[in-house]
């Protein structure tokens, strides 16, 4: 049966979830399913605003012919040619095959691409700035390439003030019933969620992201309709604020994020006694994570949170433990920078850890390493004890100059 929602007069949330898919593009856990949005406008002439994910084709083909009522679709406009949006077209070809595609020339490269069918008459290639009118409401195109994927367009609704954003501004997660992000307790079942999505899938694009949220800045935005996730219509600067800080690389908040290799404990006991000691001298709402336990991207996520983030593996086949190499790696690729780091290695008889960790940190921007890198030879001595403590208090010092430094620009001091 149809289920669709009508989001501003004539404009309706036609799309779904699904909350089967272990992993979205293969990679990413979600525990709580994925949402794809898509929007219909009906007007003089009607206008998709994107199709969805396969896995909901039965339901979103149902939702429009729905809402269409017997009448034609005009156009469908492909903000983002990736397959959890694209993997209608076809079938919506042969169902209106009048049906006018908008999109630029990347978009119409990567569909014939991923598809089968080549029908350039169906194609309107739209550039930056050109509007489209479909009676009362117009549809503007804004070019975001690279937020995430180099085709990528956001349309700006001009009647209504209403953008729709492609895959920015998303989350993994799935919709229950409440469409609006005003409608959920968007900080208790959201905001990780969010933050884990744009730092895995859209963290490596920090100058694009940059330079289409200046774009964005200049429209009067009364409705932000991303792919993913809840829409956003009160309140629009609480997640503009978080793209712009995500997107700059800035940590939301001074804090520490522990990540650990452990094959027998050792590593793991250094980084617990680490853990405790600044819990002891006040450090609130420390994160641990174990590299073997917990999938990188949370731990990425968190990474994009907190400011400071300690690393702490074992020597594994003369080099990186696997685990700890792999995430590192992520990291850089995805352009992660601004960080205090400290690090902890562990060695029987051949000592790589902390160097190849160090390697890899230093191929990123804007790492600082805070204290020097502790290592234990198999297991913590306690006459290492005071290095141990050394090390805590080069991180908390570094916590308090942060806190320090913030108080000075008004931003509060407590670690
Ligand atoms: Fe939701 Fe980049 O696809």
């Amino acid at each position: 049966m149809y289920n669709v929602q009508e989001i501003a007069p004539a404009i309706y949330w036609v799309g779904g979830t699904d909350k089967r898919l272990e992993r979205f593009e293969n990679m990413f856990p979600l525990p709580q399913g994925v949402a794809y949005n898509s929007y219909l406008i009906m007007d003089e002439k009607i206008a998709l605003m994107d199709t969805v994910d396969s896995a909901i084709s039965a339901q979103f083909l149902e939702n429009i012919e729905h809402v269409l009522g017997g009448r034609t679709l005009d156009y469908l406009v492909v903000g983002h040619m990736e397959p959890d949006h694209c993997a209608n077209i076809e079938e919506l070809l042969r169902r209106y095959p009048e049906l006018k595609i908008v999109g630029n020339k990347k978009t119409f490269q990567f569909m014939e691409q991923f598809y089968s069918f080549s029908k350039p008459d169906n194609y309107l290639i739209v550039k930056e700035g050109e509007e489209l009118s479909l009676g009362e409401h117009t549809l503007r195109f804004m070019m975001a390439p690279f937020v995430h994927w180099p085709e990528v367009m956001f349309t700006y609704e001009v009647s209504k003030k209403i953008l729709f954003s492609a895959d920015a501004f998303g989350c993994f997660g799935s919709l229950s019933g409440n469409i609006f992000s005003d409608q959920t307790d968007f900080d208790g079942v959201y905001l990780e969620e969010s933050r884990r999505y744009y730092s895995n899938i859209v963290g490596k694009y920090g100058p694009q992201v940059q330079n289409v949220l200046k774009k964005v800045a200049k429209q009067d935005i009364e409705m932000i309709c991303p792919l993913h996730g809840p829409v956003w219509r009160e309140n629009l600067s609480y997640i503009l604020d978080r793209y712009q800080k995500w997107s700059a690389y800035q940590p939301e908040k001074r804090g520490v994020v522990l990540v650990y290799a452990s094959m027998y404990g050792n590593t793991e006991n250094v980084m617990n006694l680490i853990a405790s000691k600044l819990s002891a001298k006040g450090v609130q709402d420390i994160r641990m994570y174990d590299v073997s336990k917990t999938h990188p991207s949370y731990i990425i996520s968190d990474a994009w949170k907190f400011s400071h983030l300690v690393f702490g593996s074992p020597t594994y086949n003369l080099g990186l433990y696997h685990g700890m190499q792999a995430l590192l790696h992520e990291m850089a690729s995805l352009n992660l920078q601004n960080r205090k780091v400290s690090l902890v290695g562990n060695y029987t008889w051949a000592n790589a850890a902390v160097r190849e960790m160090t390697e890899i940190l230093e191929s990123m921007k804007k790492i600082e390493f805070v204290g020097e890198p502790f290592e234990i030879n198999s297991a913590l001595k306690p006459e290492q004890l005071p290095e141990l403590d050394q090390l805590v208090e080069a991180i908390y010092a570094s916590l308090n100059a942060d806190a320090a430094e913030a108080a000075a620009a008004g931003a509060g001091a407590t670690v």
